[in-house]
């Protein structure tokens, strides 16, 4: 079923092998690299050659769009992390919230040695120069623009289109890099792409909808059928044998019908997913530490 709901990923690795030199010739030139990761998939929105890639670099990782994630799971997540030895903070780029933590976290925590050391040097007025990197669609452009406090031209990432990395100051003593390029996680993992599609990361229109519509169906049974039954009210939804069915009682519900009183299967797949991802079902974490390690 999984390989249903994938037809086919564009992957072109020849523009991730770009980003990825880009990246490599750009490390030296930051203090510090920040990862945005989606707090509702922190494991499966993450390439998972960032960590050889960044190498001894200090890094931050930001859990963005915690507005629509489960914030129980999100403080797993960062205490998973930080018990790793690795800094993370939880955001929403969207609102704002979270985001006056950064500058004095990456101050006061990622980057204490380095800005005592330049001070005891003299150093006063070098910035902080920190890396921005994630996945499409994980929120750079709208961190970017938070701490920039402006609203800049998004610039797609698409191959065959070159646009140069960027430096965006962000008050008196921080830049950022605004790395351009894409750096998809590996799709080969199913589980991964799925839970890439079901947050709409990846483009529905390489999806059999129905199918993706089951799927999350299925992992919000096994999770969260308290979100279920409070959003579609359907006697025992959640003790139907597969996702597909739970999706035709939805959509049954909604009066989405064809002639001959068949459910309109695309429709409700549409539909469900709509409403998972405008948080209509409320706020919902895919992944957990535990369960990744
Ligand atoms: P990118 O540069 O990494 O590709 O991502 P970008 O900032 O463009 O964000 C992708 C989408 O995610 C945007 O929505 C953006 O508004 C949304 N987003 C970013 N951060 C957050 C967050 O913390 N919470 C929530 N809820 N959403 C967030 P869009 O619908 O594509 O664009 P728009 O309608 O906001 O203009």
């Amino acid at each position: 079923m999984a390989e249903e709901a994938m037809r086919q990923i564009q992957w072109f690795p020849g523009h991730m092998a770009k980003t990825r030199r880009m990246i490599a010739a750009n490390l030296s030139l930051v203090d510090a690299v920040v990862e945005i990761l989606d707090a509702r998939i922190p494991q499966s929105s993450r390439n998972p050659e960032m960590d050889r890639m960044v190498g001894t670099k200090p890094r931050l990782l930001l859990l963005n769009k915690a507005d629509m994630a489960d914030p129980a799971a999100t403080s797993r997540w960062i205490a998973a992390y930080r018990q790793k030895g690795c800094l993370a903070l939880a955001v929403d780029c969207r609102s704002g919230k979270g985001i006056r933590q950064f500058a004095p976290t990456v101050r006061e925590q990622l980057l204490h040695e380095l800005l005592e050391k330049r001070h005891a040097h003299g150093m006063v007025g070098t910035p902080i120069r920190l890396m921005v990197v994630g996945i499409p669609n994980v929120g750079k452009s709208s961190f970017i623009n938070r701490m920039a406090q402006s609203k800049r031209a998004k610039v797609e990432d698409r191959p065959g289109v070159t646009r140069n990395k960027q430096w965006v100051k962000i008050g008196s003593d921080m830049e950022l890099l605004d790395m351009p390029g894409v750096l998809w996680p590996k799709f080969e993992d199913q589980t991964v792409a799925q839970r890439l599609a079901f947050t709409g990361a990846i483009s529905d229109d390489i999806m059999d909808l129905e199918a993706l519509a089951g799927l999350l169906l299925e992992r919000l049974v096994q999770y969260y059928p308290d979100a279920l039954e409070a959003r579609y009210h359907i006697p025992d939804l959640c003790t139907e044998e597969s996702g597909f069915t739970m999706l035709e009682r939805i959509g049954r519900k909604r009066g989405m019908l064809i002639s001959g009183g068949e459910v309109h299967t695309e429709r409700a797949a549409i539909m469900l997913l709509d409403e998972f991802r405008s948080g209509k079902l409320g706020r919902i974490t895919l992944e957990l530490p535990e369960q990744e390690a």
